[in-house]
Order: C-alpha cells, then sequence, then structure tokens
C-alpha cells in the first residue's frame, strides 16, 4: 500500500526536484544553504543503482543550472554497496567527476553499523582522489567513533557529527543520552580543534547551547563551524542562529522513497507523530 504524501510533506520537501525547488529557494533567500537528499536505501540491482547515479548527476548539474546554494548528500545503498565494492566505487567516483568539474560537494550519508567500515573506506579513498568535493558522516552514538574521528580528523576530512539514528545493539552503541551527548561534545572538540568546518547535526537544544557556549569560551570564531539540522524540524531556530552569524545548512529530503526517513522521524520523537496527526486534519 502506497501512503499519501500529505503524511510525509512536514519533513520531505516533495516528490520531485521541481516540487522542492520553491522551497530551496525560500530557504537560500534567508541565506540558508542546502543539502540535497534524493531519498531511498538498499538497491538491490545495477539497472536501479545505475538509474540513481544518473539521477545524482542530474540533480548536480540541476542545482548548476538552477544557481541553488545547495550541496548534495547520498546513500552508498543506493548506488551498488550491497551489490559489489568497486562498483559502487566507480558509481560514486562517476559522480565526484561531475562534483568536480561543477565545483561541488557530494556528501557520504551513514548508514547502519553493518556499513560503517565499508563506508569509511569508500570514503577515504575518495577522499585521496577528490578532496574538498567529498565529506562523510560519523555517528557520535557508536563505541568505534572515537578511534574513527581521531583518523579522520588527522586527515582533514569533512565531517558531519550526528548522534545516529538506526536501532543499534548495546555492544555497538551507547544508549542512553546523557552518555551519546557527552560523547557528541569529544567529538565536537576535537573536530573543531583539527578540521577546517565541522557540521554539527543535531536539534538537541542542550548540544546547541553547548556549542555556542564552548565556542565562546574558547575563543573560537563561530565562522570556523556550521550547525545542521533537517528540513521541517526548527526552522525558526536556523533562522535565529543565521541572523547571529552563524553558518547553518539545512538537509532538505525530497522524492518518492521517502517511507523509511520518515519512519526514523517519527520514532526519533513523539511530539513528531502528534503533529503528522494534526496536519493530517487541517486543510
Ligand atoms: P534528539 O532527537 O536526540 O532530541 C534531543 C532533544 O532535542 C529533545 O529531547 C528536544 O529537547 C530537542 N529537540 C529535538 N528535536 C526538536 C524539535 N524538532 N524541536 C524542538 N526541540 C527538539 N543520522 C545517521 O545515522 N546518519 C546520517 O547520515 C544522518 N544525517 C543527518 C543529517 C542532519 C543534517 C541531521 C540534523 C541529522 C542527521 N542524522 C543522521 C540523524 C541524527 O543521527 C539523529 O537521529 C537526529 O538528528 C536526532 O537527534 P538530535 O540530536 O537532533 O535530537
Amino acid at each position: 500500500m502506497k501512503l499519501p504524501f500529505i503524511l510525509a510533506k512536514r519533513f520531505v520537501a516533495g516528490e520531485t526536484f521541481d516540487e522542492a525547488v520553491p522551497k530551496i529557494t525560500e530557504l537560500n533567500s534567508k541565506n540558508i544553504p542546502i543539502t540535497l537528499d534524493l531519498l531511498g536505501e538498499n538497491v538491490k540491482d545495477r539497472v536501479t543503482a545505475d538509474k540513481t547515479v544518473a539521477t545524482y548527476i542530474e540533480l548536480l548539474e540541476a542545482i548548476k543550472e538552477a544557481k541553488l546554494d545547495s550541496t548534495i548528500s547520498i546513500k552508498l545503498t543506493m548506488i551498488g554497496l550491497d551489490i559489489d565494492y568497486e562498483y559502487c566505487q566507480n558509481n560514486l567516483y562517476r559522480l565526484l567527476e561531475v562534483a568536480k568539474k561543477n565545483d561541488q560537494f557530494v556528501r557520504i550519508d551513514m548508514e547502519g553499523s553493518d556499513y560503517t567500515q565499508v563506508t569509511i573506506d569508500v570514503f577515504t579513498e575518495a577522499f585521496k582522489l577528490y578532496g574538498k568535493h567529498v565529506g562523510i558522516v560519523i555517528q557520535a552514538y557508536l563505541h568505534r567513533t572515537k578511534d574513527d574521528i581521531s583518523m579522520l580528523a588527522n586527515i582533514g576530512a569533512d565531517v558531519r557529527l550526528c548522534k545516529g539514528a538506526y536501532k543499534e545493539s548495546k555492544d555497538i552503541a551507547l544508549q542512553d543520552m546523557d552518555d551519546i551527548r557527552e560523547a557528541y561534545k569529544e567529538y565536537a572538540k576535537v573536530l573543531i580543534e583539527k578540521t577546517k568546518m565541522p557540521r554539527m547535526a543535531t536539534h538537541d537544544e542542550i548540544l546547541v547551547d553547548w556549542l555556542m557556549k564552548y565556542a565562546n569560551q574558547e575563543n573560537i570564531e563561530i565562522s570556523r563551524f556550521e550547525f545542521q539540522m533537517l528540513y521541517g524540524l526548527r526552522q525558526d531556530t536556523m533562522e535565529e542562529l543565521t541572523s547571529k552569524g552563524y553558518n547553518t545548512r539545512i538537509y532538505v529530503p525530497f522524492g518518492t522513497m521517502w517511507f523509511p526517513y520518515f519512519k526514523r522521524r517519527l520514532m526519533e520523537r513523539k511530539e513528531n507523530i502528534w503533529f503528522i496527526f494534526s496536519t493530517m486534519f487541517k486543510k
């Protein structure tokens, strides 16, 4: 059964790029840059993976053509990671060639823990070839992150730090929110110290406040890091941070395969569920 798009409208900018453009333009007009994410994951066949790469390439060209202030985020499982390592890598390089030609940026989202090592491997090889055109995401809740952050900071990678959105067991990931916040702070400090522009992805008031205070206390220029939030969540906060001179960026998902992303947002916060039900009854 296909659920009606109206359910996801709060978190997803449209089912097509054209539907998403007015929302991107509006955010750009408020000086907020975007990361576009074509929704989908776990492609199992080459025909679909090839089509996805072609769509990503069209997306990069369309962003350039429309002069939007937008990077893109991709998932390696959408371009063949479940099929074959080298095939996926070649698909990524096809995309990065276009990003390099147009001076654009592609970030590799982080998926569940089965993919952490392989995603880091693909990223580090791509980083050697495409440098500033490619970035990665690291999840603060994973026990292994301490080592990963250190390695990525040492090579000067462009890292988005998030808490982690997938259900993981206690052997693999921290479970307690206070512990996750402490880990997030520790990794944020390392990234600020060692990388050019760490991207702090969180809606958590405690972490947002902590970051602002930490920067102030340590005399860190606010231009040295970026806040990232998801489309449909805390836009007022993003506008306020932008007006205070912080770098900000909103992650804008679009596409027909919105259900898994939508489900993760609902599971994260019960207020999101109430919001969906309330919008269902609004014209
Ligand atoms: P969390 O949901 O833990 O909430 C903590 C507290 O923050 C709440 O109790 C509340 O006080 C406050 N809060 C949260 N949402 C609020 C709201 N809407 N309004 C007001 N207060 C609110 N994950 C992943 O595994 N791989 C990835 O590649 C990415 N990529 C990514 C990009 C970007 C830009 C973002 C923002 C997030 C991701 N994530 C992700 C998701 C991330 O791992 C995490 O699941 C969510 O951001 C939820 O964690 P938070 O820290 O945002 O707040």
